[in-house]
């Protein structure tokens, strides 16, 4: 199993780091544009695989797409990350060329790959892929639920006083400040509701600091946070690396489902070694629909920014 991992920032390093830690890949690519950076990124995360007790090989290149040839699955974390007080949106521009870039380069050394698309604004540069690429639509997976839900289970153990063992939720929607769906209706703490322990007050108090997960680090830390992306991207890649048939929110071009055509936004989906195998539909209330119809409209906003 061959990880080509695009852009040897945190995120990217972050989400090697794991891969190898958990130690299911046997070989991770790190590539980038910074003459050396990658290769340095590579050199160090493989000087902790007699520490930490793994065998996967990282190499590192300046940007040479041939290294990433015969990949199973890319993973696509370059472009610029937000700024305090910057949207993930406001980096459209600059990113939308180097995603439409990179995809074309990995797609070329790598005709059956399965691409993960982290680069911000995240729906918009999966639905980009769809429409640069002839990549079957199971195959370009959106990254940002799954972090969204990390996001989510935090703040719901954190109110709960319990382990985040404990706590089940999911954020569907769009991976934006505004267009996140955290169903609440569906959270439980150990197959309880959670509206048995906590106030609606409380509840909505969990969602809205879900929704400014991102941003809230943004601030903290100055630039865009890299563990938990990092790790929910590796959970995504082991998924599909180990056929595990797991259910994560991802962002997946939808045709009908949700009443939703000719977009990427977040669903539940099934992810196994064909990439997203099922699209999950819930049987979402009133209010759900509406949300959802929201965050919709606001990414097909984004997505008219694309010159495609
Ligand atoms: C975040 C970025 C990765 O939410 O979108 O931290």
């Amino acid at each position: 199993m061959k990880v080509t991992i695009v852009g040897a920032g945190a995120v990217g390093a972050s989400c090697a780091e794991y891969i190898a830690i958990k130690n299911f890949a046997s070989e991770v690519v790190i590539l980038d544009i910074i003459d050396g950076y990658a290769e340095g990124k590579a050199m160090d995360l493989m000087q902790t695989a007699s520490l930490n007790g793994f065998d996967t090989k990282i190499s590192g290149s300046t940007n040479d797409y041939s290294k990433t040839a015969g990949s199973d699955i890319a993973v696509i974390t370059s472009g610029i990350p937000r700024k305090p007080g910057m949207t993930r949106e406001e980096l459209i521009g600059i990113n939308a060329g180097i995603v439409k870039t990179v995809s074309q380069g990995l797609i070329e050394h790598s005709p059956n790959v399965i691409l993960i698309v982290v680069s911000n604004p995240m729906d918009t540069m999966a639905y980009l892929v769809h429409k640069s690429t002839e990549l079957p639509k199971n195959k370009i997976i959106g990254m940002g639920g799954a972090l969204d839900s990390a996001r989510f289970k935090y703040r719901l153990a954190e109110a709960l006083e319990c382990p985040s063992s404990d706590v089940s939720g999911m954020v569907i929607g769009g991976h934006s400040d505004t267009g996140m769906i955290p169903l609440t209706r569906f959270a439980v703490r150990n197959s309880i509701p959670i509206s048995e322990f906590l106030s609606e007050a409380r509840i909505n108090e969990v969602s809205e600091a879900t929704k400014v997960g991102g941003a809230t680090l943004t601030k903290l830390l100055g630039t865009s946070a890299w563990y938990a992306p990092g790790a929910a991207v590796s959970s995504m890649v082991q998924a599909i690396a180990c056929d595990e048939k797991k259910m994560f929110a991802c962002s997946t071009l939808l045709e009908g489902e949700y009443d939703l055509n000719d977009i990427s936004i977040g669903v539940p989906c099934i992810i196994g070694k064909n990439g997203i195998e099922k699209i999950i539909e819930l049987d979402l209330n009133d209010a759900e629909k509406l949300k959802m119809q929201e965050s919709a409209a606001a990414v097909k906003k984004t997505n008219g920014l694309l010159d495609v």
